[in-house]
């Protein structure tokens, strides 16, 4: 039987698609997003889909969801993202992203402890650990702004797992990317965005960084996956899972890819090195979700750069100016 679902941050480049999926297995979808962004919302096909434009942060508002709707899953995929904006208003983003992710735990609390909830936690929530890559069993330690936001809010749903014995998922994604993201900071779009204008890129890091990179249609279904595997197994309180990518490399190396994939390796890029509060290195080992639930990644750099290009290519129009 389908299952009725709340979706925080539905507008986004993970949320829309997976939004379009679970909708797609008959289920019935509520959306919780703020963004009023009248390009974001034209993307999205609303049969079947509920809207609600609202903040996460309001309790009263999320109550009244829970309640009315009454949901049986929440995926919590809401949040300030942009590392630069977490840098300039780190205030602003612990209050959205650790208390709104409070706020809907003590909802479930309150309403429901059965309620499944999935929260997108992030390869970030590790911090810089010094090894060849990155164990769900390894220490969170974050330093910088959103990183911390989502070390904090990652321990804090583990906590309610295990005092308050919600069923909680904490999903660690790379690095994602794919069509429709809206966010013209990220590397993918600000290159494929500036070489459609035919302007050098400049990228504010030293293009040293290195990162895993993750097709949001792979992220999408192990997210699926990850519910499946909480509805089939009600025994468990906590699931974690790492989603990696074969694909980690230098930002240097994937601007080069995706010049030479646009046809657009005279646009040289220029390197400010001005960046210097990141991570360097960053490598989920995804053993784990490959084992127990048969994850794999299907989309390979090349392919899913080039949908995401031709995506771009189609609506440059949105990004004008
Ligand atoms: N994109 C990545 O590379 C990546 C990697 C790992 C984890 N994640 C995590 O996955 C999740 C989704 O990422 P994304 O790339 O789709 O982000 P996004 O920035 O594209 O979308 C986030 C959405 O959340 C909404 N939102 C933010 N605060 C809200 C609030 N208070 N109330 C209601 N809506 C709110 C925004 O309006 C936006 O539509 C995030 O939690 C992010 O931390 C992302």
């Amino acid at each position: 039987m389908g299952k009725k679902i709340l979706i925080t941050g539905g507008l986004g480049l993970l949320g829309k698609p997976l939004v379009s999926f679970l909708r797609k297995k008959k289920n019935s979808i509520y959306v919780l997003d703020k963004s009023k962004n009248k390009k974001k919302n034209k993307l999205i096909n609303k049969n079947g889909i509920s809207f609600v434009y609202g903040n996460f942060q309001n309790k009263k508002l999320l109550k009244k969801i829970i309640k009315k709707k009454r949901i049986n899953i929440i995926f919590h995929t809401g949040a300030i993202t942009q590392v630069l904006e977490s840098l300039k208003n780190p205030y602003v983003t612990y209050k959205n992203n650790i208390m709104g992710t409070i706020n809907i735990l003590e909802c479930i609390r309150e309403i429901d402890p059965s309620i499944l909830f999935i929260y997108s936690s992030s390869d970030k929530a590790y911090g810089e650990i010094k090894k060849k890559n990155y164990l769900e069993g390894d220490n969170l330690n974050s330093v910088y702004p959103y990183d911390l936001s989502k070390t904090c809010s990652d321990l804090i749903c583990q906590s309610y797992g295990k005092v308050y014995n919600l069923r909680v998922a904490i999903v660690r994604c790379g690095n994602l990317y794919g069509p429709g993201d809206f966010n013209k900071n990220r590397i993918i779009p600000e290159t494929i965005i500036s070489a459609i204008k035919n302007k050098r890129l400049q990228i504010r890091s030293s293009g040293k960084l290195v990162r895993d990179y993750l097709y949001v249609d792979d992220a999408v279904r192990a997210y699926y996956m990850i519910m499946d595997k909480m509805i089939h197994n009600n025994k468990k309180k906590i699931f974690i899972y790492n989603v990696g990518s074969k694909d980690n490399l230098s930002v240097i190396k994937l601007v080069r890819l995706i010049l030479s994939l646009m046809k657009k390796n005279n646009l040289k890029p220029n390197i400010l090195n001005k960046s210097k509060q990141e991570l360097k290195f960053q490598k989920l080992n995804d053993n784990k979700i490959r084992r127990e639930l048969g994850w794999r990644q299907k989309f390979s750099l090349t392919t899913g750069l080039r949908k995401t290009i031709d995506w771009y290519k189609k609506n440059h129009s949105f990004f004008k100016g």
